[in-house]
């Protein structure tokens, strides 16, 4: 049995000022329609081919979103899925602990499929097509990952040196795995061609990834599973313990585990590839909003109440008033009730330094 994990922790802040602390972008709906959130529920509903999937999600948030989250998942049809609500956030490789260590408690060993909220993905057909062809490898104890081939020198990504492939099964062997190079070893892994983007888009055994976090923290595996054990379960929302959870150490899935794994052949457990091309996008700033966006013949992607002239290939976001835009191109304009932002699409990824000024102003 396939067992989805949906971990919805982040606050997105590059999305400022539609995501805020309060409205984490996860849980906003960016493109006329479902929530990320929903979209990435939605996305393991209708599974093609031979994968049984559990209709029963696991989905790991802040115990603050706990309602939003529910309902949202609701609206879509999730009606009863397992919510593990953290106090605080531990990044995400505490998160799949709880995940695992709740799996195995109501389970056999299932097959965890460990998806990031936040992401976009156009072709859920060549979604599933991927999460099958890396099943097998995954059932024989492997750690799965979904590699894209990339076309800039991106340094918020992992990055994945791909191997042989393997015998009957398009996934290829995983080498070796560095989290967030710096841009002058990103730029020379994009040139060599060997490798690949990380997804952040996992599949493992629950006992797999309990087994690696047990050898690489154990302080983090005891933590998690003193904060699970010590859980008050009220119906499907599991509210973490934050005694002991607040002992656990911080760490994410990448630097925990995944860069370790390649080089800690005496754990026995091995790791590989399914290449991934269905139209991924983590959605990380506003421009790759306005890329993953339906957009109008003059490349606009416009949503709320806007008058555009002579506009082109801009992203154009109105919340409560009237925006009129004359004569731009390649512009973000988001309007919110207190806070409009304007910049250019070149500079979406520097708007933390505008989350900056407003905190020191603060
Ligand atoms: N429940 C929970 N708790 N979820 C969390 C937490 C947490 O404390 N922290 C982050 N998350 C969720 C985020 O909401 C997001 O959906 C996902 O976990 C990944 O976390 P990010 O913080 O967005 O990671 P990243 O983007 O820096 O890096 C990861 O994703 C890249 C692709 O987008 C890595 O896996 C990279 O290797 C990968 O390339
Ligand atoms: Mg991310």
């Amino acid at each position: 049995l396939l067992q989805p994990v949906i971990l919805s922790g982040g606050s997105g802040t590059r999305l400022w000022p539609l995501s805020r602390e309060k409205h984490p972008k996860q849980l906003l709906s960016l493109f006329n329609g479902e929530t990320m959130l929903q979209a990435t529920a939605s996305r393991v509903r209708s599974f093609h081919g031979e994968v049984a999937v559990s209709d029963k999600l696991i989905v790991v948030c802040n115990e603050e979103y706990r309602f939003i989250t529910a309902e949202q998942l609701q609206t879509v049809g999730f009606e009863n899925c397992t919510l593990l609500l953290e106090p605080i956030g531990r990044n995400t490789a505490p998160a799949v602990t709880l995940a695992a260590i709740a799996a195995l408690d109501k389970n056999e060993d299932s097959v965890l499929l460990i998806m990031p909220a936040d992401h976009n993905i156009a072709d859920t057909k060549k979604f599933h097509e991927a999460v099958a062809a890396g099943l097998p490898q995954a059932i024989q104890g492997a750690m799965v990952t979904f590699g894209i081939v990339p076309n800039h020198p991106n340094t918020g990504y992992g990055y994945i040196e791909i191997g042989e492939t393997l015998e009957g099964s398009s996934a290829v062997q995983l080498r070796n795995f560095v989290e967030k190079p710096n841009v002058e070893v990103a730029q020379s892994y994009v040139d060599s061609g060997k490798y690949v983007w990380n997804s952040g888009i996992f599949m493992m055994r629950a006992s797999i990834w309990l087994k690696a976090i047990r050898h690489f923290n154990p302080a983090m595996f005891i933590a998690c599973e003193a904060a699970y054990a010590n859980a008050n379960i009220d119906i499907d929302f599991v509210r973490i313990s934050k005694q002991h959870f607040s002992a656990c150490p911080s760490d994410s899935i990448d630097y925990a585990v995944m860069e370790k794994l390649s080089t800690t052949p005496e754990l026995q457990i091995g790791a590989c590839v399914v290449p991934f091309d269905a139209g991924w996008s983590d959605v990380g700033a506003w421009d790759a909003v306005w890329e993953v966006s339906e957009k109008d013949q003059h490349g606009n992607s416009k949503r709320g109440d806007i008058l555009a002239e002579d506009t082109r290939n801009s992203l154009l976001i109105s919340d409560s008033r009237l925006v009129a835009c004359l004569g731009l191109d390649d512009v973000i304009v988001v309007e919110t009730p207190d806070a409009v932002l304007v910049t250019n699409k070149a500079n979406t990824s520097n708007i933390k330094r505008i989350i900056t000024r407003l905190k020191e102003q603060n």
